[in-house]
């Protein structure tokens, strides 16, 4: 099986390793503009340790509080999730691998919004950037 550096030419910064290897619930991870935050958070939803995308009920999802705020996150998610055989669904702002498993990107500006998602779909990463 071919490494994430192979496939992508993706090699995590010390502090992205740090974050990526953590198995916690709960992981924060600051610091500068530009760090590799919003980076890592797409990487980390391929659950690639885990081989989570070959689960078909996997589902992660990547959170910002505005809808407008995800574009950059999307725009990069197309240049790393058809690595992964990922389709994008630009209507439902869902990615689709082959397994079935999936990578939601969703927004809340309410805590309420926030818990009906988590208790209703995610099987996976919630992440917020
Ligand atoms: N490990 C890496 N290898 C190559 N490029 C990377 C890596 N990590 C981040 N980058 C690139 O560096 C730039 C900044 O990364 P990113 O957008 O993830 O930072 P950020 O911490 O989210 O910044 P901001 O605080 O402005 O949101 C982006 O162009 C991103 O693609
Ligand atoms: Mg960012």
């Amino acid at each position: 099986m071919t490494t994430l550096a192979e496939e992508l030419l993706w090699e995590p910064t010390d502090k992205q390793a740090l974050f990526l290897a953590a198995n916690q619930d709960e992981v924060l991870y600051g610091g500068a503009a530009g760090g590799g935050k919003s980076e890592c958070l797409l990487i980390d939803a391929l659950g690639i340790d885990q081989s989570a995308l070959s689960w078909n009920r996997y589902t992660g999802i990547i959170f910002r509080e505005h809808f407008s705020d995800l574009a950059d996150l999307i725009e990069r998610s197309n240049e790393i999730y058809p690595h992964f055989g990922g389709i994008y669904s630009e209507t439902k702002h869902v990615w689709r691998f082959p397994s079935g498993a999936r990578i939601l990107f969703g927004y809340m500006s309410k805590k309420k919004t926030s818990n009906a998602i988590t208790a209703k779909s995610t099987t996976g990463l919630v992440g917020m950037n």
